[in-house]
């Protein structure tokens, strides 16, 4: 069996990533050092447990699993805490990820599928985005993202490296059999905090704004259910290996759900409204952020199958009464 490396194996998306692997007849090496992950979201391959600034150790997981090739999801993802401790994003984020790159280019390996961000972008100036417009980075943690995304460009010129950085607009929803799902810790997100204040869990959700220039208000986003995430980095990676792909894809829904919207899902699946509070806009929120999916479905072959609203609540909702 081919292995690949995946680091950050032990997170949220990085697990359902390993699950998929594994169904395609990969065996997925999670390295990790359980900084953000959970050793028991580990179940489809082995765990190495490092750290990726330990280059030494990355270099002896890839000389002992000699994968085919590495999808990097380990990182930090906080954008908030990007602005107070920006340090931290640039050692997490880009220290660690030329440490990996050099360790993969001298061992020869030659295939990375990246985790990049919709935040690259910061605000659309569109309805929908494409992976030409304009990068503007509004935190250090989009930054890093940016530059991360600059290294694979340069590693492909100079050592052959094949590369696709995906661009996660936003991952929500747990695999549907119940096997992992999202474990934030602080968690953030508006998905399982919603849930959470349905089931009572939680306190009433803080809406950040319902002043924006939108239809009923509150920011639009583009919810993408996580197992059709990992079914993208499964395609991508199998077209790398057979040849290049565009620099960096899209990968959403291709439609905008309002917050609102998610309150409503949320209520009608949980069969109990969602308490909510309107608060003030939390700052570095985009009004809108959609994106155009076109690039992917065309190049990867891919569609997502299992993002409606709906479905991503469900499973989200039944993962939260699982892991309680
Ligand atoms: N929201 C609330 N209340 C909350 C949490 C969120 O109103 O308690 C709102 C936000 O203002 C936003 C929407 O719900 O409008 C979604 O917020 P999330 O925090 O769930 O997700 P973000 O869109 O802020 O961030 C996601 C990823 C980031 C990534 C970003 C790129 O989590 O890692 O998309 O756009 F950088």
């Amino acid at each position: 069996m081919d292995s690949v490396l995946v680091t950050g194996g032990a997170g949220y998306i990085g697990s359902h990533a390993c699950k998929a692997l594994r169904r395609a007849g990969y065996l997925p090496v999670a390295f990790d050092d359980l900084s953000g992950g959970h050793a028991g979201a580990v179940q489809w391959g082995p765990l190495v447990r490092a750290s990726l600034l330990d280059g030494d150790a990355v270099s002896a997981a890839i000389a002992e699993h000699a994968p085919v090739a590495v999808m990097h999801f380990a990182g930090v993802i906080a954008v908030g805490e990007s602005m107070h401790d920006p340090g931290r994003h640039y050692v997490r984020n880009v220290a660690a990820s030329a440490i990996l790159l050099r360790a993969m280019q001298q061992a020869g390996v030659d295939a990375m599928v990246f985790s990049s961000s919709a935040a690259v972008y910061g605000e659309a100036v569109t309805e929908t985005i494409l992976e030409s417009a304009r990068l503007a980075p509004l935190s250090p943690y989009a930054r890093s993202k940016v530059m991360v995304e600059r290294m694979l460009e340069d590693f492909s010129v100079a050592h052959g490296m094949r590369a696709v950085s995906l661009r996660y607009f936003n991952a929500a929803g747990a695999d549907a059999d119940g096997d992992t799902g999202e474990g934030h810790e602080p968690e953030t997100h508006l998905v399982p905090l919603a849930i959470r204040a349905a089931l009572g869990r939680a306190p009433a959700l803080a809406v950040f704004g319902d002043d924006y220039g939108t239809p009923d208000g509150t920011c639009l986003r583009d919810y993408i259910h996580v197992t059709d995430l990992a079914e993208a980095h499964v395609r991508a990676l199998e077209r790398l290996r057979v040849g290049a792909l565009p620099p960096c894809l899209n990968l959403g829904a291709g439609r905008g759900a309002s917050v609102r919207e998610v309150i409503a899902t949320v209520g009608l699946i949980c069969g109990r409204e969602v308490p909510f509070t309107v608060a003030p806009r939390r700052p570095g929120d985009a009004p809108r952020l959609v994106a155009d999916i076109s690039l992917a479905r065309d190049t990867l072959g891919w569609t997502p199958r299992h993002s409606s609203l709906d479905e991503i609540v469900r499973t989200a909702r039944a993962w939260e009464e699982k892991a309680g």
